[in-house]
């Protein structure tokens, strides 16, 4: 089933503490943005991605794009100051209907198996997020002391991409920016409607690349799927 991509790449990369915007450093020569487009560019069922990214990097990005023969981005939006924010700029420029899926351009291992999984049941259910169970032990700990700890069984870490039959998105998205909410996922903003919101396991290696060990277990990653 035919799905589009919006992936929001307007960060700035703070914890990474590179000193510009994380999706800009390559991984075996290959910027980590290109990686993520790169797996949706190779998955027939995508047929569009729409990328919101910082004005001031566009024309940089655009370049990248024709270098790495990325095709499929029909879109460059500009991203906001938060990144529900840049999602929604991604909202506001799609008119289809059909299932969209909101993926971090910081998360380049996503498996395709999981990507039709998630397509697949939003287009039945309405929405559909990438999850893990918790490997830990999870506590609650105020100022310093253990409060109790958390049932593990029902805590799942989340993850993108997170798949939507569009007009539920864009009705959760809309109720969000109407009301000032600001959440984490969409996933957040579709559960404010009273929706459920469906968990389809993903991998524990669709890690997000946020700080600079990240990159290290991205390297080993990528030698080890080549
Ligand atoms: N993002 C965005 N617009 C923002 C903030 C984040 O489009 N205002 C994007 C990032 O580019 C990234 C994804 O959202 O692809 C997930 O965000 P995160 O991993 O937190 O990246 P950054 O915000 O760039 O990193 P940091 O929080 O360390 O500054
Ligand atoms: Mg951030």
């Amino acid at each position: 089933m035919d799905y589009t991509v919006m992936m929001p790449a307007a960060g700035s990369g703070k914890r990474m503490g590179a000193g510009y915007n994380k999706l800009f450093l390559e991984l075996e020569e290959k910027p980590i943005l290109i990686h993520t487009l790169d797996m949706f560019e190779k998955d027939p069922a995508c047929v569009g991605m729409i990328l919101a990214v910082k004005p001031e990097e566009r024309v940089q990005i655009e370049s990248m794009l024709e270098r790495f023969a990325i095709t499929k981005v029909r879109a460059l939006v500009d991203g906001g100051t938060e990144r529900q924010y840049s999602v929604k700029m991604c909202i506001k420029a799609h008119e289809a209907s059909g299932i969209v899926l909101v993926h971090d351009a910081a998360r380049p291992f996503i498996h395709h198996l999981v990507v039709r999984e998630l397509v697949e049941v939003a287009a039945e259910h309405g929405a559909a997020i990438a999850g893990v169970k918790a490997k830990d032990t999870m506590k609650y700990v105020q100022a310093g002391i253990v409060e109790g700890t958390v049932d593990r069984e029902k805590l799942w870490i989340i993850q993108t991409p997170q798949a939507f039959q569009f007009d539920l998105l864009q009705k959760a998205s809309d109720k969000a920016e109407a009301e000032g909410f600001l959440g984490t996922d969409e996933s957040m903003l579709v559960e404010r409607l009273g929706h459920p919101v469906r968990i389809v396991e993903s991998t524990y290696d669709n890690v997000k690349i946020t700080t600079q060990e990240d990159l290290v277990f991205g390297e080993v990653l990528l030698r080890r799927r080549r």
